[in-house]
């Protein structure tokens, strides 16, 4: 085990939106933090080959550097940001830190997601560390609360809404009525959606963070590959509005269960109950709510994007690094990916639940009856359903929205009841099915 402290000398590598935060916030509140902290870290270097951006915000053009090599190998330089985002460059920096005992601090999920076992053995072989608090749900501790805080239980279950650009997006098409597009190109005029919102609104930044969130939640390795990944791209304003009149809200949901035979870890949209807290959870904001077996339900919220928040995140792993606690941790816990064997995670067919689905038919008789006996056939039972009077009744050549709900049903019986109603010469192209998330019950032993 590492028993070094680093040196609190800091060198943050990339000066962009989150690397120039954190090499704000290290000079602007160095006396802060020595106060909270009693640890004197220190902004050492800045490392770019632009610093345009660094000048902007006032930072000492004494730390500015190109010179990677040479920041290595200063050994008052004992903790390393990787702020550079992506994948090639950022890995090979971060392994180029390690490998000079560096403890590197980063807020890089995709990294994480698809590398995360093989960097966490490179700091392990080099008798060092790495720490990610900012990597999920920006400034929200929740890293802290799995490796920390809920280390004393078993958990059962992880929800989260992760993505502070589709929560935004998803919250402007259900209190103002807006069309995904227009909630869209509003998140980007306000700088809340990135000019390629691809990685937000795909559902993979989500599943980047649920990926880490869960390895650590159940001390598995999962595969990112493996998880159900679907964004909010395609969800039609139509839904989200039926959902609210049905007494739900649409979010972008990230969910990690334990289940009797493996686990299941999504990202999808879904309806949530207008009660449940993170119903509540609206524009940028992140939020997570974990079940551990003697803590039960407890709940994270915040924001989980822009620069200062995350900066938050990053300098508390840098703090937590120079005070030796984050690399006692890494060398300790038996929670980290590496340290363990890829876990079985069940595909989206496995997961039981309550949907909700939309097909758009044309009114005429029999309509109900057909699709009713399909859903019979298939064991699955409706719950509730809707449909709106058409605008001239009795207009079977244009095709109208009827909304079920079931009851509790397994996915992938309720696939194969939905791919016989598509086919359905009365049904105008395919249902639209969304998953109604009803978390697992609080379990205290
Ligand atoms: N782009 C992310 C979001 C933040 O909108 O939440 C970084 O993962």
């Amino acid at each position: 085990m590492n028993s070094t402290i680093p040196a609190p000398g800091v060198a943050v590598l990339g000066c962009g939106t989150v690397g120039g935060a954190t090499a704000q916030l290290l000079y602007s509140d160095e006396a802060l933090i020595q106060e909270r902290s009693g640890i004197p870290v220190r902004l050492k270097y800045i490392v770019d080959l632009d610093f345009s951006h660094a000048r902007s915000l006032g930072l000492p053009e004494s730390t500015f550097t190109s010179d990677l090599n040479a920041v290595l190998a200063d050994p008052e330089v004992g903790i390393v940001v990787e702020t550079v985002g992506g994948l090639t460059t950022a890995k090979d920096f971060f392994e180029k830190a390690l490998k000079a005992g560096k403890h590197v601090v980063t807020a890089n999920k995709a990294l994480l997601a698809h590398h995360g076992p093989e960097l966490m053995a490179v700091a392990r072989e080099n008798g060092t560390a790495l720490s990610f608090e900012a990597s999920c749900g920006g400034g929200i501790p929740v890293i802290r609360a799995l490796t920390d805080g809920l280390l004393a239980n078993r958990i059962d279950a992880l929800y989260g809404i992760l993505n502070g650009t589709c929560n935004f997006i998803l919250t402007e098409m259900a209190e103002k009525g807006k069309q995904y597009e227009d909630a869209l190109a509003d998140a980007q005029a306000d700088g809340l959606a990135e000019a390629d919102p691809t990685l937000d609104v795909s559902g993979m930044d989500t599943a980047h963070k649920i990926t880490i969130m869960a390895s650590l939640a159940f001390g598995r390795r999962f595969d990112l590959e493996s998880v159900p990944v679907e964004g909010i791209d395609t969800l039609d304003l139509m839904d989200v509005k039926f959902g609210a009149e049905l007494g739900y809200v649409a979010k972008l949901l990230a969910v990690a269960e334990r289940k009797s035979d493996g686990f299941s870890l999504r990202v999808r949209p879904a309806f949530i109950s207008t009660e449940h807290p993170l119903a509540w959870i609206r524009g940028p904001f992140n939020a997570a709510s974990i079940y551990g077996h003697r803590v039960g339900h407890t709940m994270y919220y915040g924001r989980g994007a822009g620069g200062s928040p995350t900066a938050s995140a990053v300098a508390a792993d840098i703090i937590s690094a120079a005070h030796g606690i984050d690399g006692t941790r890494f060398h300790t816990l038996g929670l980290y990916q590496d340290r363990n064997k890829p876990e079985k995670q069940l595909p989206a067919g496995a997961i039981t639940g309550r949907y909700y689905i939309r097909a758009m038919v044309f009114d005429r008789p029999g309509v109900l009856g057909t699709i009713s006996s399909i859903l019979g056939n298939h064991n699955i039972s409706i719950s509730s359903f809707l449909q709106k009077e058409p605008p001239e009744a009795g207009d079977g050549g244009r095709s109208l929205p009827i909304v079920i709900t079931t009851h509790k049903t397994r996915e992938e019986d309720l696939n194969g009841a939905l791919e016989e109603v598509n086919k359905l010469e009365i049904v105008d192209g395919s249902c639209t099915m969304i998953n109604i998330v009803d978390e697992r019950p609080e379990n205290l032993s």
